[in-house]
């Protein structure tokens, strides 16, 4: 079973709060944070919608986020606005006695679905029969706690789209070979800046159990998982070709968890925090065509209207798992925390957890 179907079955039904209206919702989510003080913090995803990053106490990306809730020593309860991958982080680097809380159980995210624990020690029997001990596995922080305990006990490591170079230089330091998991986007991405020759990275598929060599067989240097993200592929070259035939002068900027074809067309490409600092440092009159989820790019329209922003493909939806967190599942959780009966509890097993950290602390001493 994947992650996501497990938490589909988990979440519990919060009708009566679905009926509230927006001024109530407001009005209840500011008097419940308000009533819980100093013992509750609000951390959101800068992909969260914007009538819940509102009431979030900080907003960051995934590399940000990791480590304002690895700072958070006093927090009672720490209720994450983002998906379920990285509530676990932020359990696993927080302290036993700190609640972490995941508004709804089906935020989860089809990217960190599309590697499980069986599949990884199946590839690397696969891999390592072929390439011996050559090989050191990476995995992007957006994967299962599971993942990063088979990465951190391999003498691995995590990586963000932000500390990308920074990882690949002290894993390919370390070994020959990167395996890259989950998004063979963003590993193809890196390895692209890093210098690697495409002919250099092959592609892992778990479903075959065998490796491909989409761009032709070199000696690998990065065996990348096939793994995407369901709403950065949705940009493809086409949008780039469009865009600029209706707006000459555009800036195409994207994300790193974009196809390749895409990536190589834009004028740049970096993590959200990358794309967030792009925006606030341009002159104003500058023109983008901003690839990556919607929300983020709605509110840099808002909040830059001295600059043209669109999004490179008007027709994407939301990251539609980063939306399950809206204003009543957000209130649930405040309510049943007031009520002494805190919800929706994300809690590592320590075991998973021990190694799991191992990775994420290797990464966050790095970057
Ligand atoms: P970052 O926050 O690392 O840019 O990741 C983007 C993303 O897709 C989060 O799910
Ligand atoms: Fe997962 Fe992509 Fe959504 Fe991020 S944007 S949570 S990687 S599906």
């Amino acid at each position: 079973m994947s992650v996501t179907e497990n938490l589909i079955i988990q979440q519990e039904p919060i009708s009566e709060y679905s009926l509230l209206t927006s001024e109530e919702l407001d009005h209840r989510i500011a008097a419940a944070k308000q009533e819980l003080g100093k013992d509750l913090v609000i951390l959101g995803h800068h992909y969260q919608r914007d009538d819940v990053i509102v009431f979030s106490d900080h907003r960051g990306d995934s590399l940000q986020l990791a480590r304002i809730a690895a700072g958070l020593q006093d927090t009672k309860y720490i209720v994450f606005c983002g998906v379920h991958f990285m509530a676990e982080t932020t359990d696993i680097l927080t302290s036993d006695d700190q609640i972490v809380i995941l508004p709804d159980m089906k935020a989860g995210c089809s990217m960190a679905d599309m590697a499980d624990d069986q599949e990884v020690e199946e590839c690397w029997e696969v891999i390592t029969e072929q390439f011996g001990e050559s090989i050191i596995p990476v995995t992007y922080v957006n994967s299962t706690a599971a993942i990063k305990t088979f990465v951190g006990k391999h003498d691995g490591l995590t990586i963000t789209s932000s500390n990308a170079e920074k990882i690949f230089a002290y894993a390919l330091q370390a070994k020959k070979r990167i395996l890259f998991l989950p998004d063979q986007h963003l590993g193809r991405n890196t390895g692209v800046k890093f210098g690697i020759p495409l002919n250099e990275m092959c592609v892992y598929d778990p479903k075959e159990m065998k490796i491909e060599y989409p761009h032709g067989e070199g000696d690998p240097r990065v065996i990348l998982w096939k793994g995407h993200c369901s709403v950065h592929t949705k940009f493809e070259p086409r949008h780039v070709h469009e865009v600029r035939s209706k707006y000459p002068d555009i800036r195409v900027l994207v994300h790193p968890e974009c196809m390749y074809e895409t990536v190589q067309l834009a004028d740049e490409n970096g993590s959200t925090d990358y794309i967030i600092k792009a925006v606030r440092n341009a002159p104003p009159g500058t023109k983008w065509a901003i690839g990556t989820e919607h929300n983020l790019v709605n509110r840099l329209a808002q909040e830059h209207p001295e600059q043209f922003i669109v999004s490179l493909n008007e027709m994407i939806c939301p990251c539609l798992t980063m939306n399950r967190i809206d204003r009543p599942h957000l209130l649930w959780s405040l309510e049943n925390i007031l009520a002494g009966t805190p919800r929706n509890i994300i809690q590592v097993k320590p075991e998973i957890a021990e190694w799991a950290k191992v990775a994420i602390d290797r990464m966050l001493q790095i970057s």
